[in-house]
C-alpha cells in the first residue's frame, strides 16, 4: 500500500516538473500556424457547444425578432463591428482574419448551427480564448437583440439583400449637411454616424433616436457619456469610442443646427400601429393618457410604500416642454422622438441602468413610480407630438 502511494506521488511530482519546464522553458508552441491537435480541438469544441447549451436563456425568452427596424439596426451595427472578422453576408472575408486561430467562421456558417437564444448568449458573453469579444456594454440585453434579429435572418437572405438593408435610399440628400461636409478630417467617423442616424440626424427607424431635435449642449454631454462609459449601449459606446472632444463638438454643433423637416413634423412615415410591443392600444386613448400624465403628473398609487412626496410622478413637461424656448439646453427634447426609443429609455431609467450626464439624477428621481403602461402612454404621446406644438409658458398659470 505504502509503495503504491510513493509511486503515485513520484509520478505526480514528475508530471508537475515536466509541466513547469514546458511553461518556463517556452516549450509550448503558441504559434497560430500549426493549429490544434485533433484531440484538443475536439475537447475545445465540445466544451464550447455544451457550455452554450447549458447557459443560453430559455427559448421562450426570445422577443419578437420579425421587426424590420430591429433587423436594419442590427445589420448596421454588424457592418461596423463584426463584418471585419466574420465577413459581410454573401461577401468576402479579410485574409488577416482568416489567419486567426480559431478563424472566425463566415457569418453564414457562424449562425447555421445555433438557435436565436444561443446566438444571443454567444454575442452577449463572447467566447474565451477564441478572439470572439463579449458585448461591450453592461445591462443592455435590449440592444443585443437587434443583432440577433439580423444574424438569424441571414440564412433567408437573397443575393444583394444585405447591401440593400444598409442603403440609405430613404434619406434626405447629403446637401442638407453643409457644415458636416466642411470638416473633412472628421469624415470617416461621420460616415459611421450617417449609416444609422441619416445625413442630418433623422431616420424613420423607430429604435434609433432622432438627433436633429436635440441641443448642442445635450448632444455633446451625452456623446461624452457614451465614450467615457457613463452611459451604456453596446451600439453607441462602440460608435463613440474613438471620438475626441473636438470631433464631438463638431458633431454636436452640426446635429443641433440641422433640421430635416419642421421639427417633429415628419412622424407620418412611422406606422402608428407599427412594431410597438404594447399589450394595449397605441391609439388616441393612449396618447391622451400620456398627455395628461406629461402635463399634469400623477399622485402615487403606492403612497404607503414610499414617502408620499418622493412617490409622485412629476409633470414631465415641466422640464421637457415643448416650450417655445427650451427651459434648459441640458433637458433633451422629447416631442417627435422615436417611440420605441423613448419606451426603451424609460425602462432603462426605471431599472436604474440609464446613465448619462451629471443631470441624470433628475430622471432617476422622476421615474421610479411609472408602470409599463404609463411608459407606453408617455412614449406614444411624445412621439406623436409635433415639435411645433409648443406651449406658451406665460399661459401656463
Ligand atoms: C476579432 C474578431 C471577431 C469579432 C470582431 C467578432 N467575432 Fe464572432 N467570432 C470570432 C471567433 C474567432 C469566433 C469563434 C469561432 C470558433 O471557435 O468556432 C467567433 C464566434 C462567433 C459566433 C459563433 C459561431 C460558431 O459557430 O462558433 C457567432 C454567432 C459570432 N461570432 C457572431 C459575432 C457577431 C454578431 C459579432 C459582432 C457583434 C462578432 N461575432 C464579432 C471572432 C470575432
Ligand atoms: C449602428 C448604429 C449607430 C451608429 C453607427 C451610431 N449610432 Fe448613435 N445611436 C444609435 C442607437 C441605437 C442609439 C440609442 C442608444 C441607447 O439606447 O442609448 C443611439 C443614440 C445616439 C445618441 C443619443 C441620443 C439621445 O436622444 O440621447 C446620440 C447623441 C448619437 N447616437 C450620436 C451618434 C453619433 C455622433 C454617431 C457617430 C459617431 C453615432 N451616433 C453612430 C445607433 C447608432
Ligand atoms: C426635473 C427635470 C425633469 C423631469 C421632471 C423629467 N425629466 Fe426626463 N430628463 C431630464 C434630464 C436632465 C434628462 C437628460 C439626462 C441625461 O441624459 O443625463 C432627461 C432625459 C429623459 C429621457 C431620455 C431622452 C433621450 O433623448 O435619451 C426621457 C425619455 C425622459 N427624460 C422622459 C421623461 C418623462 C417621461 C418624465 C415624466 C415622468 C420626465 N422625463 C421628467 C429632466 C427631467
Amino acid at each position: 500500500m505504502r509503495t503504491a502511494f510513493l509511486t503515485l506521488g513520484s509520478v505526480l511530482l514528475a508530471a508537475a516538473l515536466i509541466g513547469t519546464a514546458i511553461i518556463f522553458f517556452g516549450l509550448f508552441n503558441v504559434s497560430a500556424r500549426g493549429g490544434h491537435w485533433p484531440a484538443i480541438s475536439w475537447v475545445l469544441h465540445t466544451s464550447y457547444r455544451q457550455s452554450v447549451a447549458l447557459r443560453a436563456p430559455a427559448a421562450n425568452t426570445v422577443p419578437e425578432l420579425d421587426d424590420e427596424d430591429m433587423v436594419a439596426l442590427g445589420a448596421r451595427h454588424y457592418q461596423l463591428s463584426c463584418a471585419a472578422c466574420h465577413g459581410e453576408p454573401g461577401g468576402r472575408q479579410l485574409r488577416t482574419m482568416t489567419a486567426m486561430l480559431p478563424a472566425p467562421p463566415r457569418i453564414e456558417e457562424a449562425v447555421s448551427e445555433w438557435e436565436p437564444n444561443e446566438l444571443f448568449w454567444i454575442i452577449k458573453h463572447g467566447v474565451k480564448m477564441t478572439g470572439m469579444p463579449h458585448w461591450p456594454a453592461r445591462d443592455r440585453d435590449d440592444d443585443i437583440w437587434p443583432v440577433v434579429a439580423f444574424v438569424s435572418r441571414i440564412p433567408r437572405f437573397e443575393t444583394g439583400q444585405y447591401r440593400s438593408l444598409l442603403s440609405l435610399e430613404n434619406q434626405p440628400p447629403a446637401s442638407a449637411s453643409p457644415s458636416l461636409q466642411a470638416s473633412d478630417t472628421h469624415l470617416a467617423v461621420i460616415h459611421d454616424c450617417v449609416l444609422c442616424h441619416g445625413q442630418s440626424g433623422y431616420t424613420d427607424n423607430d429604435h434609433v433616436p432622432r438627433l436633429d431635435i436635440l441641443s448642442r449642449e445635450y448632444l455633446s454631454a451625452t456623446l461624452k457619456a457614451y465614450r467615457d462609459q457613463q452611459r451604456s449601449s453596446g451600439i453607441m459606446q462602440q460608435a463613440a469610442s474613438l471620438l475626441d472632444d473636438d470631433t464631438i463638438e463638431v458633431l454636436a454643433a452640426f446635429y443641433a443646427s440641422s433640421q430635416t423637416a419642421p421639427r417633429g413634423a415628419n412622424i407620418s412615415d412611422r406606422d402608428p400601429n407599427g412594431t410597438l410591443t404594447m399589450e394595449e392600444d397605441t391609439t388616441a386613448a393612449s396618447v391622451e393618457r400620456g398627455r395628461r400624465l406629461a402635463t399634469g403628473g400623477a399622485a402615487s398609487t403606492t403612497a404607503d410604500s414610499m414617502p408620499p412626496s418622493g412617490a409622485d410622478i412629476p409633470a414631465c413637461n415641466a422640464c421637457h416642454g415643448p416650450w417655445p424656448e427650451s427651459l434648459s439646453p441640458h433637458y433633451p427634447a422629447l416631442a417627435s422622438q422615436a417611440r420605441q426609443y423613448l419606451l426603451a429609455q424609460l425602462q432603462l431609467w426605471k431599472s436604474g441602468t440609464r446613465g448619462g450626464t451629471p443631470m441624470a439624477k433628475l430622471m432617476h428621481e422622476s421615474v421610479p413610480e411609472l408602470d409599463y403602461q404609463q411608459m407606453a402612454d408617455l412614449s406614444a404621446y411624445y412621439s406623436t407630438l409635433s415639435g411645433t406644438d409648443v406651449t406658451d409658458r406665460s399661459l401656463e398659470k
